[in-house]
């Protein structure tokens, strides 16, 4: 897969994907990250990408002419599967969400900032538009973030051990169950015998039974299927 990201603050986006599992993915050749600084493609002086908005108030807009220029240049070398704009008024990021965006091989992000991006551009190039919660970052990149690194982690062959990101909380809507590590015994704070039992069916019965006991302790929407 190929993310193309659009930034004004591309610095912002060094580290999260040069680490751990991300840096794995990218390094077996199964997720390519490519950040483009906005900046270079405006053909407004000093580097501007963005201006006051029409009609007044407080507030800066992206313009529409860099942004419109990236983009173009970006799908004269490929087909996009989405051109996905973070913003808080976006629909929400959920697990759903990333495991079919996980199957995709070409996604572009782009990172909004100040009051947001011109809507000419949302309506002419956007085709899906995603927030990561009820709340307002100052910039769409640790959003972007978040999203790649949801995404990253599900492409086949970047998780060692396959199966465990289809246990993930979430995955069939349950958060996931305890667990525990060496030693068996801390501070006199015991493992569930039954996960010392050696018995794979009593294990994976108590497991689902956490889980759901946990779903429905801290979030019984997700029982509801809501
Ligand atoms: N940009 C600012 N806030 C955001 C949010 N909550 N989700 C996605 N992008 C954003």
């Amino acid at each position: 897969m190929r993310i193309d990201i659009i930034s004004v603050v591309p610095d912002l986006l060094e580290s999260p994907f040069n680490h751990s599992i991300m840096k794995r993915a990218q390094s077996r050749g199964l997720l390519e990250v490519h950040v483009h600084n906005l900046r270079d493609y405006t053909p407004y002086k000093q580097g501007q990408v963005d201006d006051y908005q029409y009609g007044g108030g407080a507030g800066m807009v992206m313009m529409p002419e860099p942004l419109a220029i990236l983009i173009e240049k970006l799908k004269e070398d490929r087909g996009y599967d989405e051109i996905i704009y973070m913003t808080p008024d976006g629909g929400l990021f959920e697990q759903k969400t990333a495991n079919r965006l996980s199957l995709k091989n070409n996604l572009m992000i782009i990172c909004g900032h100040y009051k947001g991006i011109d809507e000419r551009i949302r309506q002419h190039f956007v085709t899906m538009e995603i927030s990561i919660g009820d709340y307002v970052l100052s910039g769409g990149e640790l959003a972007a973030a978040v999203v790649v690194d949801a995404i990253g982690r599900l492409i086949p062959g970047v998780l060692n051990d396959e199966t465990s990101a289809l246990f993930d909380s979430y995955q069939d809507n349950l958060l996931a169950p305890p667990v525990y590590t060496r030693p068996a015994d801390f501070r006199g704070w015991v493992v569930p015998e039954v996960l010392l039992s050696g018995d794979p069916k009593k294990v994976d019965a108590w497991r689902h039974e956490e889980a759901l006991k946990r779903t429905a302790e801290r979030r019984p929407n997700l029982l509801e299927g809501e």
